[in-house]
């Protein structure tokens, strides 16, 4: 069956919203021109997303941008990371899935999908929640399982933290404040139910992931 212009340019939907999603593309005029604020913390992102800065690492990450109604929302960039668990005092190490870089285009931080009642940010988190949590080696075997969600934000950026507190993440109290480029910053972690979530149409990529300390 033909495909309409929505289908086809945003592929994949978060099910029950209007919010869609599609790969990240490094020579979309939508890449140049994502603008998620002025803040330190905001211009690293506006300038990681704007030169296309997941193409061409020695890592595979999974890039996503968001959109509406044909609009740009935003971009997230998450890829396996094996971590302590379940904080940085743990004697363990775990899969998780790292999100690396996430940013919402200014007009629309704040707002609601229309057809769900929630938040933008909520549905972007439930789409990276949903995607599949099987970790791959560089021979494609299969050599774990992510066990939930980790990023590391700015001490200062409060709205964030608001945002993921809500959305459920816990600061990692073990590892505490910490330096990182210039600016001070502190992890939170996100761990899955053991059930996995299915709603979103999550594309698979194979990724090697990355060693913490
Ligand atoms: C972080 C980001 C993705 C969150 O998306 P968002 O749409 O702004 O988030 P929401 O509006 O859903 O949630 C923000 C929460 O912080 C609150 N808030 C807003 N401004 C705030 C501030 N200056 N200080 C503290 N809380 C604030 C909001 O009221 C809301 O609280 P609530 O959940 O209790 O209603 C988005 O703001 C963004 O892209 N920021 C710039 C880039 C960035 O910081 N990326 C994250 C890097 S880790």
């Amino acid at each position: 069956m033909f495909k309409g212009t929505r289908e086809t340019a945003w592929p994949w939907k978060i099910p029950g919203s209007n919010l869609r999603y599609r790969s990240a593309d490094p020579d979309s005029p939508t890449t140049a021109d994502f603008d998620c604020g002025s803040e330190p913390w905001a211009e690293e992102i506006n300038e990681f997303v704007s030169s296309a800065g997941w193409v061409g690492k020695n890592y595979t990450c999974k890039a996503f941008e968001f959109g509406l109604d044909g609009k740009s929302v935003g971009f997230a960039f998450a890829l396996p990371s094996k971590q302590r668990h379940p904080d940085y005092a743990g004697t363990t190490k775990e899969h998780y899935q790292f999100v690396i870089y996430l940013g919402i285009n200014k007009q629309f931080q704040g707002a609601t999908d229309l057809k769900s009642g929630e938040r933008l940010s909520t549905l972007i988190f439930r789409a990276i929640e949903s995607l599949p949590r099987d970790v791959f080696d560089t021979s494609g075997a299969v050599i774990g399982q992510m066990v939930g969600l980790m990023l590391e934000v700015r001490e200062q950026n409060t709205r964030a933290i608001r945002c993921y507190e809500r959305l459920g993440f816990q600061k990692d109290e073990a590892r505490g404040v910490f330096e990182s480029h210039g600016m001070t910053s502190i992890w939170m972690r996100k761990l899955f139910d053991a059930r996995q979530e299915t709603g979103a149409i999550a594309p698979v990529s194979v990724s090697v992931g990355l060693t913490g300390d």
